[in-house]
Formats: C-alpha cells, sequence, structure tokens
C-alpha cells in the first residue's frame, strides 16, 4: 500500500498533488471561472459572523482561512481551539455560520462544540475528510475534503485539502455577500487551480530538503517564524516537527520574536524563516536578520526572488516555485511537512506512529 514509500506519511505528502486537485474538482468550476458548493443552493448571503473551532492541525488550516473570509468576504471571525471554545461561553449571534474542521470528522472536542454551536442557532458547516464521520452527519453543510484515507498519524494531505476547501468557501462567501465581482471570482477560481502544479514543483525539492535535515536533526529547540498566513504555517511546521521528531519546536509571528523568544537565540538554534517575497516580505526578512546576527541559525524557505533579496546571514534556502499569496499557504506546507519527515527519519523515530499520539481523539 506504501508503494515506492518508505512511510504512510511520505507517501501522503507526495499525493497532495493529485488529492487537492480532486478536492478543488468539487468546488471550482474552471471553465466558468465561478467557485461552486456541494449544495449549490446553500444561501450564505445572511452570515456576518464565522466562528471556526478545530484542533492541532486543522485548527492552523482554520487560522489561514480566517485571513480569507476577511480578506474576500468580510465577514468577522472567531477562530478557537475545541478544547476551550465552551468554556469561555461564546457569544454566538443567532445567523451566524459555525464552522468545524476535522480531518476524522470524530474529534471529541470539535464534536462537543459542534453540538454547543447547534444549541445556540447556528448554521453548521464541517469540513471532514471521512463522509461517513459523526461531524459529517450532524452538519447542515457538508464540505467534504477527498483526500483518500490518511494513515500516517501526522496530518499532511488532509490538511492542504482543508485549505483548498476553505480558499474555495471564503470565495462562495464573498460572492453570496455581493464582496467580489465576476472577475474576482475567476481570479480566485485561476490561482486555486494552479495549486497543485505549484505543489508538485515544491515536491521536486524533496532531495535539496533531506540534504539538510542534519541541520535540524541535532538541535534541541526549533523556532518556526512566518507573518500573515504564514505564522498559522510557522505553528505548523513546528507541531508537525515535534509530534514525529520530539525536537522542542515553536511556531512564533516573526514580529513576536522581539518580545521574548529572541532571548533562546543562539547558534544552537535553528530557525525556520516562512517568507515567500510579496507584500509581509521585508519586515519578516527584518527579523531574520536579527536572529542572524544573534547567531541563529536560519533556513530561509521563499521563492527565487526572495532568496535573492535576502542577503546574507542564512546557512541554508529552501526554494519554492513563484506562486500566488492565495496558494503559498499549500505550496510551503510541502518544506514545512518535508524537513520535519527527513528529520524524523534521520533520528530514526517511528514517523507514522509517533509515540503518544493517537489517529483520532475521542475523549475530551
Ligand atoms: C497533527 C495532527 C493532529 C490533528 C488533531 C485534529 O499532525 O494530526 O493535531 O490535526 O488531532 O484531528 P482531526 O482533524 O481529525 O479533528
Amino acid at each position: 500500500e506504501k508503494g515506492n514509500h518508505r512511510h504512510y506519511m511520505q507517501k501522503e505528502i507526495f499525493e497532495q498533488p493529485v488529492v487537492v486537485a480532486q478536492t478543488l474538482q468539487a468546488y471550482l468550476k474552471p471553465l466558468d471561472g465561478r467557485v461552486a458548493l456541494p449544495i449549490p443552493d446553500f444561501d450564505l448571503s445572511a452570515i456576518d459572523r464565522v466562528t471556526i473551532v478545530a484542533c492541532g492541525t486543522s485548527f492552523y488550516a482554520g487560522m489561514v482561512a480566517k485571513y480569507w473570509f476577511e480578506k474576500f468576504a468580510r465577514v468577522p471571525v472567531d477562530i478557537d481551539v475545541a478544547s476551550e471554545f465552551r468554556y469561555r461561553d461564546p457569544v454566538l449571534a443567532p445567523g451566524g455560520l459555525a464552522l468545524f474542521i476535522s480531518q476524522s470528522g470524530e474529534t471529541a472536542d470539535t464534536l462537543a462544540a459542534l453540538r454547543h454551536c447547534k444549541q445556540h442557532d447556528q448554521k453548521i458547516a464541517v469540513v471532514v475528510n471521512v463522509p461517513t464521520s459523526t461531524m459529517a452527519r450532524e452538519a447542515d453543510l457538508l464540505l467534504p475534503t477527498n483526500a483518500g484515507p490518511e494513515i500516517g498519524v501526522a496530518s499532511t494531505k488532509a490538511f492542504t485539502c482543508q485549505l483548498a476547501v476553505l480558499a474555495a468557501f471564503a470565495a462562495n462567501l464573498a460572492r453570496a455577500k455581493g464582496r467580489i465581482d465576476a472577475a474576482e471570482e475567476a481570479e480566485i477560481v485561476k490561482h486555486l487551480a494552479e495549486a497543485p502544479e505549484a505543489m508538485s514543483r515544491a515536491l521536486d525539492h524533496d532531495d535539496d530538503i533531506a540534504a539538510i535535515a542534519g541541520l535540524v536533526s541535532p538541535a534541541r529547540d526549533v523556532l518556526y517564524l512566518g507573518r500573515g498566513p504564514d505564522y498559522p504555517m510557522a505553528l505548523e511546521g513546528a507541531l508537525k516537527l515535534k509530534e514525529i521528531s520530539y525536537i522542542h519546536a515553536e511556531g512564533y509571528a516573526a514580529g513576536e520574536m522581539k518580545h521574548g523568544p529572541i532571548a533562546l537565540i543562539d547558534e544552537d538554534v535553528p530557525v525556520i524563516v516562512i517568507a515567500p517575497s510579496g507584500e509581509l516580505f521585508e519586515k519578516t526578512v527584518s527579523n531574520m536578520h536579527e536572529v542572524a546576527a544573534r547567531g541563529g541559525q536560519v533556513i530561509l524557505i521563499s521563492d527565487a526572488a526572495g532568496i535573492a533579496a535576502a542577503g546574507d546571514g542564512c546557512v541554508a534556502t529552501i526554494e519554492m516555485p513563484t506562486c500566488h499569496p492565495l496558494i503559498q499557504p499549500l505550496v510551503y506546507a510541502v518544506p514545512v511537512q518535508l524537513l520535519a519527515y527527513h528529520v524524523a527519519v534521520a533520528k530514526g523515530t517511528d514517523v507514522d506512529q509517533p509515540r503518544n499520539l493517537a489517529k483520532s481523539v475521542t475523549v475530551e
């Protein structure tokens, strides 16, 4: 079943261009330049608030989605980890949309949050990878990812498929609310349709990433930095690394570095900077230089223009294809997954079954 791959996780990382394309098929009409929902007549026009709830990697997909919902649809988004959500007695005005993201569709905390929102008159939308799951059955609007079964405990392909669905859903909401016109919608569709190809090109850098895993595998602590939608990608990179390689890793918003974590930096701390060129690039690169000036071992993940502009100060770079900002989270997921994977292989851990972790967490 693993084919030529040594681990399920590796197989699932490499499947991403295919399963993301497969997922997008249900949400895009490229010839018409339109996005579509699996339930075409589900009315989104009255929604003026979105509450996103999820755990772990699915939560980070939700954090990325918050940027898209607010940018395209101009609808305010609250987001919580499911294990905290109910306990703050959240204000849920009638008519809001509550959106739950879950690979398994069974995570106990997320399911409890869903039921709480149902009792508070929220419309329930779920992004799930298992169409027969409990969350799928209890939803008003089922938004399936089409990633196929995910066996590796660390979520990879389910995550990028969640991102694909969430981007398309944000565009649907934007259209329903009249916040984008037909030309803007067509642009979004065009860029989303480019994601699988760009992800394939990211996968072409597998060997380069394997070659630099040795810079990370001896470390005790690793930091990941990003800004904007790359901030949740930094959190995701850190989560992937800690769960499969057992190296302590933290994701930080790049600008928060100087408010504390910069005290940790020395020559033993690799710092992974996720910074595609674009409007946030210069600010993140100046944070990167602050790290390098203190001896931090910077590994920059960027595109050709970004790597050229960043100048000196990196011990290694990972070059991603140049791509539209909308699809950057899908593309930049690939190198952070591969880096975690190769570091774990170098350390000899059980990549597919990391200690203490279960694929589906059915207790609160
Ligand atoms: C991390 C990982 C977990 C899950 C989390 C939620 O790689 O797999 O953090 O993302 O347990 O699971 P689902 O998405 O099934 O609700």
